[in-house]
């Protein structure tokens, strides 16, 4: 992999990446089109990163699906697959480890010691053996990409992180490899994220700008969801990720909610424009 980088890199090629863990949905080749708009070459890693996983978390039922992420990058004109064995990432005696501070141990980082360190240290890694001029991440992990982000500037990393749209399912639920865990009534029960920062936006659009009020909206929504048990529900501003009092600047409403065993993350991502208090909106 790195020899071909350093070969496509020496021809001035653009090489676009995107890193994944596999059980891959279509959000993840979402990513692999909009980077072959940009580059050439595409390349994509398939990785179930130990790292990022804590003692009681399922790295060892996360789903792998080999065969079928091989056939959907294939057909989203992925041109190169890198799939590193976990004793080549990390072989033995392996102990160096990358920590954004500050930014990674609160909401996310708080429920998952550990995580973003993880996360953090593959996807140097990563991006050391790929090379790549763009790489893409999905804005449904939005404290992930921030933290990356941070990554990239703080270490002069020669990598533009794009961000992309969340995708969803036609019901509003935001497509995640882990909704493959969901029974047909956690399935039904977890458009219930969806719903919650819907509510939220109708506050909004009506003109609330009071946080801890769309925070109770969110709360009254998901809490109608009997199979549904919040981990967290908060509004916070979108480069800090520090709680915020009112929008006045972009924001998120970040969501982690257990359905059933399953937890699921999903956001809102608001953001002013221009001078009239008018907000947009990413769900
Ligand atoms: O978002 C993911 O799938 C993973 O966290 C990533 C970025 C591939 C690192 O393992």
């Amino acid at each position: 992999m790195k020899e071909s980088a350093r070969q496509a890199r020496a021809e001035s090629r653009i090489i676009g990446f995107v890193p994944t863990m596999g059980a891959l949905h279509a959000g993840h080749t979402a990513l692999a089109q909009r980077a072959k708009q940009q580059c050439a070459p595409v390349v994509a890693s398939i990785f179930v990163n130990p790292k990022q996983f804590g003692p009681n978390e399922d790295f060892t039922k996360y789903p792998r699906t080999l065969e079928a992420d091989c056939e959907k990058f294939s057909a989203a004109g992925v041109d190169a697959l890198f799939l590193p064995a976990a004793a080549e990432i990390y072989p033995s005696g392996f102990r160096t480890y990358v920590t954004v501070e500050g930014l990674s141990d609160r909401l996310e980082g708080r429920s998952r010691p550990g995580h973003f360190r993880g996360v953090a240290t593959v996807v140097l890694k990563l991006l050391e053996i790929v090379q790549p001029n763009f790489a893409y991440f999905g804005r449904k992990d939005a404290q992930q990409v921030r933290i990356i982000s941070q990554m990239a500037r703080d270490l002069n990393l020669d990598t533009e992180i794009v961000v992309s749209p969340i995708v969803r399912e036609p019901d509003g639920l935001a497509l995640s490899s882990r909704n493959a865990y969901l029974n047909p009534d956690e399935r039904r029960a977890a458009i219930v994220l969806h719903r919650a920062l819907e509510a939220a936006r109708a506050e909004l659009t009506a003109g609330v700008r009071d946080s801890l009020h769309l925070q109770s909206i969110i709360r009254r929504a998901l809490q109608a969801e009997p199979l549904a048990a919040v981990d967290y529900a908060e509004i916070v501003d979108a480069d800090a990720f520090e709680p915020v009092t009112r929008i006045a600047r972009p924001c998120y409403a970040l969501l982690a909610v257990f359905i059933g065993k399953t937890r699921l993350i999903d956001n809102l991502y608001i953001e002013p424009v221009g001078d009239s208090g008018e907000l947009a909106y990413h769900l």
